[in-house]
């Protein structure tokens, strides 16, 4: 018999919903909020309340989209955590209520653990080219910069992470810096792809290991950018593209250079990407180049599966579905925690 499960996302300022069966994708549905631009961030009462009236309809679309009945699901997956508690207790409630009234089992999932399986998301009269165990996952997101270890589905090590700040939490504040609007991340990206990435030098870190700091460069970024305004108060007008460019390279390298010392360290050559700064140009260049350069074999995944979406949480609740793995009804959700 298929297994069809209905996973459901709500960790930020991203309602979604996502039917997968057998491992393949039928609907992915996501409902943005367009509420937070003006505060040049997210809100969390605001994104909390915007859930609540998104959560119903965006569910109802994505059964739609698939074709599929509510009494046709095998269960219902999750984002347990981490994310902001006043967004996630919306979907963690919904989606119990709803596994419940329907008498099916209910799976907690960790959206990390959600990012890195994206890459195991299959879709109908697709390739479907997956990373072979163990395989090492450079997760950039907005609250996040780990380089991953993944051994098997559910078994998964953080080899090293930020200390302070993420790389994408990086961006969008130097972006604010220079009065873009928000999320600074994609607009940073379309400028930096018309600038010099050598125009400018800001301070890199000197951490050992594997792990990152990124609050460094943020305030190198900020000092700079004061002196260079003394001589010019229009230097950001003037210079925006190879700001970006220059910024966007910083970053990129800072990433890439931790990566390269983790795959060389682990033997690991199969290497794949995740998060929300995965959609970058600059990085998805740099992991062409490191394919070409390094041997690697490199797994960036669709536009689609950057951002928060659920198809990652339904596909993470499928292989947890096919070990027995559920939760109770009593489960909490977590603002912070690690993999699991
Ligand atoms: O994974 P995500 O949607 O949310 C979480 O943080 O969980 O990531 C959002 C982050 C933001 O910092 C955003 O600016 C960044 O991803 N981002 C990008 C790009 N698109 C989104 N950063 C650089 N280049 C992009 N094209």
């Amino acid at each position: 018999m298929s297994i069809i499960i209905l996973g459901i996302e709500s960790s930020c300022d991203d309602t979604s919903a996502a039917v997968i069966k057998d491992g393949y994708l039928l609907s992915n549905v996501v409902a943005g909020q367009a509420v937070h631009e003006a505060y040049g961030g997210v809100v969390p009462e605001l994104a909390s309340r915007a859930h609540q009236q998104n959560i119903v309809p965006v569910v109802h679309e994505a059964l739609k989209r698939a074709g599929v009945t509510k009494e046709e699901l095998s269960a219902v997956a999750f984002t347990r955590g981490p994310g902001l508690m006043g967004s996630l207790l919306v979907g963690v409630s919904f989606a119990k209520g709803f596994a419940r009234s329907l008498g099916i089992p209910m799976i907690d999932v960790n959206h990390l653990t959600g990012h890195v399986l994206a890459h195991f998301i299959k879709e109908e009269n697709e390739e479907n080219t997956q990373p072979d165990f163990p395989f090492l996952c450079l997760l950039v997101s907005g609250g996040n910069s780990q380089i991953i270890r993944v051994k098997a589905y559910n078994d998964m090590e953080i080899i090293g992470q930020t200390i302070d700040d993420a790389a994408g939490e990086a961006i969008d504040k130097c972006s604010k810096v220079m009065g873009l609007g928000y999320p600074g991340g994609p607009i940073i990206d379309k400028l930096a792809r018309q600038g010099n990435p050598k125009a400018y030098t800001f301070s890199k870190p000197h951490i050992p290991g594997f792990d990152y700091s990124f609050s460094g460069l943020k305030t190198s970024f900020l000092y700079s950018l004061r002196d260079w305004m003394k001589e010019d108060p229009d230097f950001i007008e003037h210079h925006k593209v190879d700001l970006a460019a220059s910024l966007e390279a910083t970053v990129v390298e800072i990433l890439m250079d931790k990566l390269r010392k983790a795959a060389k360290e682990y033997k690991i050559k199969e290497i794949a990407v995740a998060g929300g700064v995965s959609a970058n140009n600059g990085l998805r260049n740099a992991f062409r180049e490191h394919a070409g350069k390094y041997g690697w074999k490199i797994f960036i995944p669709k536009f689609s599966y950057t951002t928060d979406n659920a198809a990652m949480i339904a596909i993470t609740g499928y292989f947890k579905y096919l070990d027995k793995n559920f939760c109770s009804i009593d489960a909490p959700a977590y603002s912070r925690t690690t993999l699991s």
